[in-house]
């Protein structure tokens, strides 16, 4: 999460550099494509809209381009209403999901393509052009044409396209799409440097993720038009805010449980196969129903009965279900008394573990007063 440690949050004193003002998209025939959206976004940043297919992402990202007219709301960037001007007239550029490059047209002139049809003076544009290639690394392949580029490639033509004409704000929408998983993690950095390197104020869309936490300084997380939380990729994964953040972002253990002890330093949740001490109150009311999400790497296992600080609060037993190797970690399914299946991270840091736990092993899981998150929505 290499993101984690840039926060930029909106300065509070100044206004944000663009603002999403309670935007509403109902496009009629039922659900509501935007609903009531408003976000701050501060000069610099990379701010990801995440949500499932069919969440608005797009409708929200369109609205900002103005290829889209909001039903109510407003847009303003730095203080000022944009809501009448045309996309042209916005500082803004938008990449599209399938950024299509010119295939006729070799690198160089894809990016010099927008410069050219507004006119700008030919040496200007050699300058421009130049400058982005140098931008994306790819000086080296200004004659080529777009078929004989790798799909990274690609994608950097695009990017350069879309910068070539210095926009104050940069849209994308799944920028990486349309690559396949490994080269899409390589281009990620490569963005966010190339973007970082401009500061140009992007906003991007994405379904994925972990691109929204390598990439983003910001995430909102959106369902059914809605925005169910904004935050920094570490505060969306520490503490979520809702169950279906919890479980949206990363991998997580969700217990529902009743509230049984609620003090100001600490609280104890009875759930259905073991119970939790938690080591701060929930300021709720005694046997209310909560949610207690765990996520896996904060688990540990081990074949003997931990003995706590906070007996009999934070551990369970179970069945060894399920082993998963994936290199530098592996993911235990500890079945549980209720038939309730607890997953567990832990990191192969030693190349062999001595009395490594196998499947059909008898194991206790057991966690830190500071492991769980506590949820009331
Ligand atoms: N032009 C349109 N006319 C009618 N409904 C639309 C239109 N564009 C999008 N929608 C609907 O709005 C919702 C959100 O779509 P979209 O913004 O594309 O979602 P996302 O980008 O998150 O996948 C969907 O239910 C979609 O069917
Ligand atoms: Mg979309």
């Amino acid at each position: 999460m290499s993101s984690a440690a840039r926060d930029a949050s909106p300065a509070g004193d100044k206004p944000a550099f663009l603002r999403i003002d309670d935007v509403v998209k109902d496009f009629g025939g039922g659900a509501i494509a935007v609903n009531h959206v408003s976000i701050d976004i501060a000069q610099g940043e990379i701010f990801a809209l995440l949500g499932s297919s069919g969440c608005g992402k797009t409708t929200l990202l369109r609205i900002l381009a103005g290829f889209e007219t909001p039903t109510s709301g407003r847009v303003l960037l730095e203080g000022r209403d944009i809501g009448g001007l045309a996309p042209y007239e916005r500082p803004f550029n938008m990449m599209f999901q399938s950024y299509a490059l010119f295939p006729h047209l070799t690198v160089w002139d894809n990016i010099a393509f927008g410069l050219k049809r507004d006119g700008m003076p030919a040496a200007e544009i050699g300058e421009r052009v130049g400058a982005m290639l140098k931008l994306v690394q790819l000086e080296r392949y200004a004659k080529r044409k777009p078929h004989q580029l790798s799909g990274g490639q690609q994608q950097r033509v695009a990017l350069a396209r879309s910068l070539a004409k210095r926009p104050q704000m940069l849209l994308l929408d799944e920028p990486l799409g349309a690559l396949d998983k490994k080269l899409r993690e390589q281009t990620q950095l490569e963005l966010v440097n190339i973007i970082e390197e401009v500061g140009v104020t992007c906003v991007m869309v994405t379904h994925d993720q972990e691109e929204a936490m390598t990439m983003a300084t910001r995430i909102a997380v959106m369902s059914e038009g809605k925005v169910l939380q904004i935050g920094a990729p570490g505060d969306v994964y520490e503490t979520p805010a809702t169950r279906f953040v919890a479980d949206f972002i990363g991998n997580v253990n969700l217990m529902e449980g009743s509230v049984e002890v609620d003090e100001p330093d600490h609280a104890v949740v009875r759930c259905t196969d073991c119970t939790h001490y938690v080591g701060h109150g929930i300021t709720g009311t005694l046997g209310m129903a909560v949610g207690v999400a765990v996520r896996p790497e904060k688990i540990s296992l081990q074949a003997a009965e931990p003995a706590g600080a906070h007996e009999p609060h934070n551990k369970v037993k179970g069945r060894i279900k399920e082993l998963s190797y994936f290199g530098s970690f592996t993911v235990y399914h500890l079945e549980l008394q209720s038939g309730a299946v607890l997953k567990i991270s832990e990191s192969n840091v030693a190349r062999h573990r001595e009395s490594a736990l196998t499947w059909g092993d008898t194991a206790w899981a057991s966690w830190p007063p500071t492991a769980q998150v506590v949820l009331t929505q």
